[in-house]
């Protein structure tokens, strides 16, 4: 049974700045994507799959821009899915499912969508398993539906700059840690790991995540590009830069 959360709200928030720190320009990259699935929607409900969804961060958004979408989140976290739970309600399906293993679309509740939306997470799967879910995912979509994958993708032509970049960005980011303005990764995992109610998940959490975080497996725009390419999307491209990150969109 999922627990009780009383404040998922600020355990919402905290998070947002948490990823913020990372992604200054989260949101915008949120709206370019809520904006695509506007782009291809007809007169039904838009079915959505936030996939690697976390605490429910793209759910929540499509839901405020697309209150009759009928939203699906998956996630492998049991602690942010009790927060998306919590925040999410029965507004949306929430399912635990690994998206590192090829079952992983038995578990939907759902056999079609008009668009899957994923953003900073796929880099924590490797690429031969990443190109092989970019086809699971095309199968998924309705023809005409659409992939918008937003996450740390530099841009191959850029490749002094964008250490440079990424340098500055972490001098940046440290000085917001260290004036105490945001909580860092670690920061985050350590409040949750106090609260009474999210300890025994995040215990889980660290049997399924030993490392705690990702690889750090991050390749330029054109890997997707082409990994989008061979899995059979008819129309590939990126939607979204900002800095070293993106947002690559493939329509099938
Ligand atoms: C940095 S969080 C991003 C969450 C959310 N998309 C957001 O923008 O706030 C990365 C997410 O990927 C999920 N994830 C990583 N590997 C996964 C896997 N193999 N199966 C399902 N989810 C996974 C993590 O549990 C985590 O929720």
């Amino acid at each position: 049974m999922t627990p009780y959360i009383a404040d998922a709200d600020a355990w919402q928030e905290s998070w947002d700045r948490q990823q913020e720190a990372y992604l200054p320009d989260r949101e915008h990259r949120f709206t370019t994507m809520l904006d695509a699935v506007d782009a291809i929607r007809d007169t039904a409900p838009p079915r959505l799959l936030d996939l690697a969804g976390g605490t429910g961060t793209i759910s929540l958004r499509a839901l405020r821009r697309f209150p009759d979408a009928e939203v699906t989140l998956v996630d492998l976290d049991p602690a942010l899915l009790a927060l998306a739970t919590a925040s999410l309600g029965d507004r949306a399906a929430i399912v635990s499912a690994d998206l590192g293993k090829p079952d992983w679309p038995a578990a939907l509740p759902h056999r079609r969508y008009d668009a899957v939306l994923t953003a900073t997470a796929l880099h924590w799967l490797p690429a031969d398993r990443l190109a092989t879910l970019y086809a699971e995912i095309r199968d998924l979509l309705r023809p005409g539906g659409l992939l918008v994958n937003a996450d740390h993708m530099p841009d191959d032509a850029l490749p002094e700059l964008t250490k440079r970049l990424l340098a500055r960005a972490e001098e940046r980011r440290t000085a917001r840690y260290a004036a105490g303005a945001v909580p860092s990764w670690s920061q985050w995992w350590d409040q949750a790991a106090q609260d009474p109610v999210l300890r025994p998940l995040v215990e889980q959490r660290q049997v399924i995540y030993p490392s705690g975080h990702s690889p750090e497996w991050t390749p330029p725009v054109s890997w997707h590009l082409d990994a989008l390419t061979d899995a059979g999307f008819r129309e590939v491209g990126t939607l979204w830069r900002g800095g070293a990150d993106a947002a690559v969109v493939a329509v099938r």
